[in-house]
C-alpha cells in the first residue's frame, strides 16, 4: 500500500497507525454493547443478544473496495471512503431487539451516526435482511482523540443464517448464482421473515401468559 504523510485531523503515517484506531473503535464498541447486554439481563432477566462478532477488514479488501470506488490506494483515502474497516455484527433474538439495541447505541452521547441503512424495511434485491448503522466513537490516544468510524450491522439469528448461507452460494458462483438459486434464496428471505415474525409473536404471547401467572 502507498504511503503518504499528511492526513485531515489524523496524525497517521502508517497501516499500523491506522489499524490500532480501528481495533481500539473495535474493542470500545464490543465492550459497550457487552454492557448494554450485562445491564438488561440483570434488570430485566431479558438477554437480546445471542452473540457478537467483530473483524477489522483485511489490507486486501481494502485495496479492493477503493478500487472499486475508482480512487487510489492511500491511508487518506483509506479513512475517508472505507466505512467498514472496523466492522461489529450483533445477532438478536427478535427483530424488535435489533431496534432497541440500534436506539441504545444512537443514545450513547459521545457516539455519532453517519449513516443508516434499514434493509429490514428495503430488503436487497437479493433479499438480504439487516440493520446498518456506521458511527463513529472517540479513540483516546496519549496526546489527541480521533473520531473512528465502525460500521455496524444488526440482525436476528435467521438473517445471518440466511445471509451466511447466500454468502458462501455467491462466493462459489464468484456473483453470478445461476437464477433459480438466486429465486430460491429471495424466497427464503421471506420464509425469514415469516418466521422471525412468527417467533416474535409467540414470545409476546409467552410473556403475557408469564406476566398473568406472576412468573418472571
Ligand atoms: P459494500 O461495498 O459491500 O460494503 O457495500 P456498501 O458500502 O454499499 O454497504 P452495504 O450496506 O450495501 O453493505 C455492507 C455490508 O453488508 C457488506 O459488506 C456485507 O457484509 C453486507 N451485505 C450487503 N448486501 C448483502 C447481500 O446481498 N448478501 C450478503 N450476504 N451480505 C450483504
Ligand atoms: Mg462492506
Amino acid at each position: 500500500m502507498e504511503s503518504i504523510t499528511t492526513f485531515r485531523d489524523w496524525d497517521v503515517d502508517s497501516y499500523e497507525a491506522i489499524q490500532l484506531r480501528y481495533n481500539a473503535a473495535l474493542k470500545l464498541i464490543t465492550t459497550r454493547i457487552e454492557i448494554l447486554n450485562e445491564e438488561l439481563q440483570e434488570e430485566h432477566r431479558y438477554n437480546p443478544i445471542e452473540h457478537v462478532k467483530g473483524r477489522i477488514k483485511t489490507p486486501e479488501s481494502i485495496v479492493k473496495k477503493l478500487r472499486r470506488h475508482g480512487v487510489e490506494s492511500t491511508l487518506d483515502n483509506m479513512i475517508e471512503y472505507c466505512n467498514d474497516i472496523a466492522g461489529i455484527r450483533i445477532i438478536c433474538s427478535f427483530t424488535s431487539d435489533i431496534y432497541k439495541i440500534a436506539e441504545m447505541i444512537s443514545a450513547q452521547n459521545d457516539i455519532t451516526v453517519l449513516s443508516v441503512k434499514d434493509y429490514i424495511v428495503n430488503p436487497k434485491p437479493s433479499g438480504y435482511k439487516s440493520y446498518h448503522m456506521i458511527v463513529t466513537v472517540p479513540v483516546y490516544l496519549s496526546n489527541r482523540c480521533d473520531q473512528v468510524k465502525v460500521e455496524i450491522q444488526i440482525r436476528t439469528v435467521a438473517m445471518d443464517f440466511w445471509a451466511s448461507l447466500e454468502h458462501k452460494i455467491n462466493y462459489k458462483f464468484e456473483g453470478n448464482a445461476p437464477d433459480r438459486i438466486s429465486l430460491e434464496l429471495v424466497e427464503c428471505s421471506e420464509m425469514v421473515s415469516q418466521l422471525d415474525a412468527k417467533m416474535l409473536d409467540l414470545n409476546n404471547e409467552i410473556q403475557a401468559l408469564s406476566e398473568q401467572s406472576g412468573n418472571p
